[in-house]
């Protein structure tokens, strides 16, 4: 672990990742690390974190913990002011996808999607705010970010995945009552929903539902995480008076 300062459009500042084991957050914290911030990546999978610690070398620091658990918001959001004493961007990006009917479905399964897309999510934002503000008043950018990580399940509802969208819509919604709150204060809040993505979010489902995403995007090439990763760098780097609220990506052979 280390602080000291690197070059790119986000030197001196502070962000922090959820779910930057793999996928997206791996793809964002590097990003964001390429950009000069020092970035706190939080995770359950220790040993994902240290490659990634052990990949980009200083300005990485892999905090383990379960985002389910109470106190995993707090010490998260800590271990960046420990670091460097401030907190500029919150990309609150990990999640779980776990499809299903509500019919006979796993009630487990929904609450579960529940606790982390929703409940960690409002954890970590609310002990996050508090840095934010200071950050966008501080004069080295005079604007903080942050970023939730939607989906474009969290615009077209399909079957099989309502518990999914409960969690996604809502978070559309969280978002938008959120900018109003904070956006005279210069934090930038953005939704970014991605449509289908390379990641390990379907490892999760059934082998009978692997097969039957497999089949749907057959003939799509999907997005990599890579190319999510950027439009969220893209957002945070806008000019200070420029807000990014919402960007939907797909892969461009994905019809809906
Ligand atoms: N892939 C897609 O097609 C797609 C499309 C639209 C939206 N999204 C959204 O993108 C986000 C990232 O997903 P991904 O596609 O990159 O999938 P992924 O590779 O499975 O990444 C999910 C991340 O969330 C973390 N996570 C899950 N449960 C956690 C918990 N209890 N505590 C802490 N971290 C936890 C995982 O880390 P650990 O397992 O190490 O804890 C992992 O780093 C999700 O919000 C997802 O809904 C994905």
């Amino acid at each position: 672990m280390g602080t000291t300062t690197g070059a790119g459009r986000l030197a001196g500042t502070t962000a922090l990742v959820t779910g930057a084991s793999s996928g997206i957050g791996a793809a964002t914290a590097q990003a964001l690390h390429a950009e000069g911030a020092t970035v706190v990546a939080v995770a359950r999978r220790e040993d994902r974190l240290r490659d990634l610690a052990e990949r980009l070398g200083e300005r990485l620091v892999p905090v383990t913990a379960d985002l389910v658990e109470a106190d995993a918001a707090t010490r998260a959001v800590d271990a960046a002011i420990g670091a460097t004493g401030r907190l500029d961007v919150l990309v609150n990006n990990a999640g779980v996808m776990l499809l299903g009917p509500v019919v006979d479905g796993s009630l487990d399964d929904q609450l579960r999607m529940l606790e982390i897309n929703t409940a960690a999510l409002l954890r970590l934002t609310h002990a996050a705010l508090p840095h934010l503000l200071r950050a966008a008043a501080d004069p080295l950018r005079s604007v903080a970010d942050l970023v939730n990580v939607s989906s474009l399940g969290g615009r077209r509802a399909s079957e099989g995945s309502a518990a999914y969208a409960l969690t996604k819509f809502g978070l559309g919604g969280y978002s938008e009552s959120l900018r109003q709150e904070v956006t005279e204060r210069h934090v930038r809040v953005g939704l970014v929903e991605p449509g289908a993505t390379e990641t390990e979010l379907r490892t999760h489902l059934s082998p009978d539902l692997q097969r039957k995403q497999a089949a749907r995007y057959e003939q799509v090439q999907l997005l990599l995480a890579e190319d999510v990763a950027d439009a969220i760098t893209w957002m945070v780097t806008r000019p200070r008076h420029v807000a990014v609220n919402e960007v939907l990506v797909r892969p461009t052979e994905q019809k809906s």
